[in-house]
């Protein structure tokens, strides 16, 4: 598959004499995009393998995992069910146009609780599922796995070894990591958590035996999907200088990130750095019904 290198051009690159391409998987698929295909596509193959017909998956109300599996499971046949966190979200998934659009692309939903969402791997609950809708192969919560991570270090391709550095966006750890696998001995890695703690780093080193990375957990703006005025703008004001639209979960804090580190003088003149583009901009409609209703700027499109 071939995928885009965009050229960033920004005074600010120029000045800092930094080079600045974005490996566009944002443009693989509209649903399943960037990290969700790579995620995805080993967890398929094994599933059907194994003769299973069900797909079960996590995730919130804005999950582009949740749209990814659903598409997904479309395009190859498998039944999906998603469980979501919620049960407010029963009566009125349908204005929600992440689980709108699932629900049209076939998959079935059981809204749970906040508090049962904590304990949605415990042996008992899984059993509960079973005993309701049968065999099942589980897509765990984000999509990582081994598998998932073995389709995440196909993200880099031959040619990108020759970047110095190697940035992307950092949920629950297995895009970064399978970029570390494939990443060369010469390049870093940096990993850019949208969500608050430090409890990544720990889960990273479970799926990783290099030491050529960090994770930045600086640039969270509050934590997973919260909304700030000044990440809105930026995303605005970046896809206005650049064409490259990102999204306020993942996307937008990583390149608010990678370029606040440029201005910082992070990185020495003459360093060329590739910003891996994960996609998740369906979640962006969502994002805005929000915004809409607390008056705020909305994101462009
Ligand atoms: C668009 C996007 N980028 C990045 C990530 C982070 O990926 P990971 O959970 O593998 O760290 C996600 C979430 O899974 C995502 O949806």
């Amino acid at each position: 598959m071939s995928v885009i290198h965009q050229q960033v051009k920004l005074s600010l690159l120029k000045d800092k004499q930094v080079s600045l391409v974005v490996k566009r998987e944002d443009l693989i698929h509209p649903f399943i995009s960037g990290n969700k295909f790579r995620k995805l596509k080993y967890n398929l193959l094994e599933a059907q393998k194994q003769g299973y017909h069900t797909l079960v998956t996590f995730g919130g109300a804005y999950s582009n995992h949740i749209a990814a599996t659903a598409y997904a499971g479309k395009e190859t046949g498998l039944r999906t069910v998603g469980i979501i966190r919620g049960e407010e979200l029963k009566g009125g998934y349908k204005s929600n146009p992440t689980l709108a659009q699932a629900r049209k692309n076939g998959m079935e939903f059981i809204f749970i609780s906040r508090d049962q969402f904590r304990d949605k791997t415990s042996p008992i609950f899984l059993q509960s599922l079973q005993d309701s809708i049968g065999e099942f192969y589980l897509v765990p919560e984000g999509g990582t796995n081994d598998l998932a991570i073995k389709g995440c270090e196909e993200i880099l391709g031959e040619s990108d070894i020759n970047y110095d550095y190697l940035c992307c966006s950092v949920g629950t750890g297995g895009t970064v990591a399978g970029i570390i696998n494939a990443s060369g001995a010469t390049q870093k890695v940096i990993g850019f958590a949208s969500l608050k703690g430090d409890f990544l780093t720990k889960d990273i080193r479970n799926f990783v035996t290099k030491d050529n990375w960090e994770i930045r957990t600086d640039y969270h703006f509050g934590g997973y999907a919260k909304i700030s005025g000044e990440l809105i703008s930026f995303i605005n004001w970046f896809k206005r200088e650049t064409g490259i639209p990102t999204d306020p979960i993942y996307t937008g804090k990583l390149f608010y990130g990678v370029l606040d580190l440029i201005k910082q003088g992070y990185f020495k003149p003459g360093t060329s750095i590739l910003v891996v583009h994960t996609g998740g901009l369906q979640g962006v409609e969502g994002m805005n019904i929000i915004l809409k209703k607390r008056q705020q700027p909305l994101i462009e499109v």
